[in-house]
């Protein structure tokens, strides 16, 4: 861990997951949770809970689940540090500059010492293409010819790398060279180790920055294309602070428009064509295909509903129909636009304007409209094979709705579209709906542990662990009874968190569900902390308390014992000394007895 324990908790303290939850998510009370619909995924019905008392959330439906820090690295993104910076900057709190951990502090100095770099970077390559130099003079002479004015040039920090081999190098002489290359703006020359050069020159340079107002890298437009020798775009390559395929380029202007639908278009020229036209909550993915990672940043941007401008050829139609589930899957509705008459939206505008762009706009189709409609130029409706593969394939597509209004209404289109009666239409869709290739989500338990006797058996693992971990008095007198061990309980996880319930009796601490969360390791661990404290019972008195633990505690034993005596059947040697004795433990497991006395 980066920063002290102290200091973590404290900022937790001060950020009320439930408040917090509550600027993403629109929540209500009901009994001890707050309910809302999961950001992490799709869903009709709240199964997203935020507990005040816990401080953690849980989401009952895909079991996303942690603390407040947790919430925010989720939602926007972020690494620890860079999460509980946010939360910290949000209640006003200064965080220590140094903190412990070695390789979370250099990751985090590189990204620092990145972004320093990269800003001081934009700042060069923008003073150059505003220089006299005849390269700059062309450079603009360029922009402005395809549209980009000097107002744009400035919000999109637009610049120009001269066409020389350490113009950067020597105007940043103060950086290491180490600290460049890492930054992605420098590279080492494979001759000589101490020999560096630019990674860009000669190139139009879009800065790429993030939602924390970083330079995290730059993308670098050839001027002149007519040499096919050398790439369009070089890009930064992987760096401490840049992903390429998550960034989404223009997110930090867009974000400004405040508007929850946004646009998605393709590459740089283009997110500045629409900016420039007026439509700014565009942005951009920067050549790769719409992933998970874009999908939480529009979220984190309040984003609900997406408009996708494809370039109009094959790839482009591809590529939407890869995002389409990404998007809804991520609870984003999807409208697709299929630009007419020009190969992309910058083509598009330039030549037909922002008011005919504007009408278009209007008639981007909802993504079943967009799927079913692919689907009937797909199939030729003249004949009789072509009617029924088109309806075929459109009842899959219509299978995925989950609302009956809009089913009905795309099988009425559907159905004219066909000649096929609206009946067999649904009777298809039904068909569709009954095979098992269709996702539900069922809540992890469940989906894991599919018989009853097994899911008894994990809520007593899940009580009990709650319980010792929420109370030492309940972990000592567990610990002392030695009925239970760490192994005795099932999986990888439960053993841990035994453990770090009786390590922290020891130490007579009391641990909140995030304080145990940053003691483990893989979300998976995480998961199951936020499991086991959402739905705990609250115990009212010790009476209560040392009953409850008694009856988990031999549902827990005999299963364990059970399980033992299977193994032991199963064995080529059965020892039969072994198995009597666990049967005589059965025997006495069903008379033990737990009291708080010994805690
Ligand atoms: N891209 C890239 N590397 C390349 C080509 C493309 O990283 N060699 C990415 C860039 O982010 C680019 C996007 O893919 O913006 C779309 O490519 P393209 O349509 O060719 O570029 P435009 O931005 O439209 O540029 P222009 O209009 O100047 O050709
Ligand atoms: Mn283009």
């Amino acid at each position: 861990m980066f920063y002290p324990h102290e200091i973590v908790s404290e900022v937790r303290g001060l950020n009320d997951v439930v408040d917090v939850v509550a600027g993403y998510v629109k929540l209500t009370q009901k009994a001890n949770n707050h309910f809302g619909l999961c950001p992490f995924h799709s869903e009709k019905t709240p199964s997203f809970s935020v507990n005040r008392d816990k401080q953690i959330f849980y989401c009952f439906g895909c079991g996303a689940s942690g603390d407040v820090v947790r919430f925010i690295m989720q939602m926007e993104n972020m690494d620890f540090p860079e999460a509980l910076k946010l939360l910290a900057d949000r209640v006003h709190f200064r965080l220590p500059e140094k903190g412990t951990g070695y390789e979370a502090q250099k990751t985090s100095n590189l990204r620092k010492i990145g972004a320093e770099l990269n800003k001081r970077a934009a700042r060069y390559y923008y003073d150059y293409l505003n220089s006299e130099n005849s390269d700059a003079k062309e450079a603009r002479d360029y922009l402005e010819a395809r549209g980009v004015h000097q107002n744009l040039i400035k919000r999109f920090g637009i610049g120009l790398s001269p066409p020389i081999w350490d113009g950067l190098l020597t105007y940043l002489d103060d950086a290491s060279r180490e600290d460049m290359v890492a930054a992605g703006l420098a590279l080492q020359s494979r001759k000589s180790d101490t020999r560096f050069y630019d990674r860009f020159r000669s190139r139009l340079m879009f800065p790429i920055i993030d939602q924390q107002s970083r330079v995290v890298g730059f993308g670098g437009r050839i001027l002149h294309n007519e040499d096919k020798q050398e790439a369009k775009y070089v890009n930064t390559p992987e760096t401490a602070l840049f992903k390429k395929s998550e960034q989404l380029y223009g997110l930090n202007l867009a974000r400004k428009a405040r508007e929850k639908e946004l646009i998605v278009v393709e590459g740089y020229m283009d997110v500045i064509a629409m900016h420039q036209h007026g439509f700014i909550n565009t942005v951009g993915v920067l050549g790769t295909a719409l992933n998970d990672a874009h999908v939480r940043q529009l979220r984190g941007a309040n984003c609900t509903s997406v408009t996708l401008l494809m370039d109009s050829d094959d790839a482009g139609i591809r590529a939407a129909l890869r995002a389409i589930p990404v998007l809804i899957k991520g609870g984003i509705k999807v409208k697709i636009l299929d630009i007419p008459d020009a190969k992309d939206p910058d083509e598009f505008l330039t030549q037909f304007g922002s008011r005919k762009f504007a009408n278009i706009l209007q008639k981007a189709k909802n993504h079943i409209a967009f799927q079913i409609d692919l689907e009937k130029e797909k199939h030729d409706l003249s004949t009789t094979d072509g009617r029924v593969g088109f309806t075929q394939e459109a009842a899959k597509i219509l299978a995925t709705l989950p609302s009956a209004i809009e089913m009905d209404a795309y099988v009425a289109q559907v159905a004219k579209a066909a000649a096929i009666s609206p009946a067999a239409i649904l009777s298809e869709i039904n068909k569709q709906q009954g095979t098992p290739e269709r996702v539900t989500i069922t809540p992890r338990v469940m989906r894991s542990r599919a018989n009853r006797a097994d899911y008894g058996l994990i809520k007593a693992q899940k009580e009990l662990l709650h319980l010792v971990l929420t109370s030492p008095p309940a972990a000592r007198a567990l610990e002392k009874s030695q009925h239970i061990l760490p192994q005795t309980m099932s999986g990888d996880i439960y053993p841990r968190l035994l453990t770090i319930a009786f390590e922290n009796a020891s130490r007579d601490t009391k641990l909140s569900p995030g304080d145990i969360m940053d003691l483990l390791d893989s979300p998976e661990e995480q998961q199951t902390v936020g499991e086991v404290f959402i739905d705990a019972t609250d115990y009212t008195s010790i009476a209560d308390m040392e009953r409850a633990m008694t009856d988990m505690v031999k549902k827990i034993k005999l299963a364990w014992l059970d399980n033992q005596i299977e193994t032991q059947a199963k064995m080529q040697k059965i020892d039969l000394n072994a198995v009597n004795k666990l049967h005589f433990e059965k025997k006495n497991a069903a008379t033990l007895n737990i009291t708080m006395r010994d805690g």
